[in-house]
């Protein structure tokens, strides 16, 4: 479903990510933990070319993402759904125009953007709050906007950059089940970035461990455990085996 095929970025003279390849499987919900800094959202953003690597390949489907001019960019980029930890609303915007925002950018008619808008509200549970404004939303309801923004032009994928990082432990697990409900009811690929391995652990079938811009191992989620505060990825392989 997507592949990045030795793909480097580098931001001056810093690399962020070094001749990376994975294949994230169809229907898949894949995770990909690390330090700070390891290059976990550089891996996220060069799937949908918001950073251009500087060298590689990104398959998505089977569309090669690198050579394609920007308008074919642009008709790719609608099938990837992308939300992050701090929501990224517009403020001055309700709750119904933020998630009509990503269907005027696909150039959707205006009578078909109402019920698609009222369509992914209903599905994250917000269709009594379309009038409201960010700031009268509490964390897990402006997730849950942005989540519709995603889904609103039915994308096959949907990138999660630490969606659930800003919310208190009861929201984040109403996050994962929406999280969940795209993956298994609308069949949506998903790669989800996080540091809590909890959330890992909870929702994701194979994780990739990150660690200074490579990939150090990615395993299959077997069974649950408990966070710790060593954040070296030999940590992080034994925990996912659960041998910690
Ligand atoms: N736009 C940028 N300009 C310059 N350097 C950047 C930029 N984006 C990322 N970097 C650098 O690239 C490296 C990887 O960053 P990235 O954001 O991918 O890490 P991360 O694993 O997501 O970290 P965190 O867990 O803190 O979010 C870091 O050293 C970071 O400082
Ligand atoms: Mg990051």
């Amino acid at each position: 479903m997507i592949e990045l095929q030795n793909v480097t970025k580098k931001f001056g003279t810093h690399t962020a990510i070094q001749n990376v390849s994975l294949t994230v499987h169809k229907g898949e919900i894949h995770g990909l933990i690390g330090a700070s800094g390891a290059g976990k959202s550089t891996m996220l953003r060069v799937m949908n070319l918001l950073e251009i690597p500087d060298s590689g390949s990104i398959y998505v489907g089977d569309r090669e993402l690198t050579t394609r001019s920007k308008r074919e960019l642009r008709e790719a980029r609608k099938r990837i759904g992308m939300i992050f930890q701090h929501f990224n609303l517009v403020l001055n915007k309700t709750v119904e125009q933020n998630v009509a925002v990503s269907l005027q950018l696909a150039q959707v008619p205006k009578h078909q953007q109402i019920d698609r808008v009222r369509e992914c509200l209903r599905f994250v549970g917000l269709e009594d709050q379309m009038d409201k404004y960010p700031a009268q939303l509490s964390g897990g309801q402006k997730q849950r906007v942005a989540i519709a923004r995603a889904l609103a032009n039915e994308p096959e994928v949907l990138l999660c950059d630490e969606p659930t990082s800003s919310l208190d432990p009861h929201t984040t697990s109403e996050i994962l089940t929406v999280i969940r409900d795209i993956h298994e009811r609308l069949g949506v690929t998903v790669i989800i970035v996080s540091h809590e391995m909890n959330v890992i652990k909870s929702i994701c079938q194979r994780v990739t461990v990150m660690d200074q811009g490579t990939i150090y191992e990615t395993v299959p989620i077997e069974s649950s455990g408990i966070p710790k505060s060593d954040r070296s990825p030999e940590r992080f392989i034994k925990e996912l085996k659960n041998d910690a």
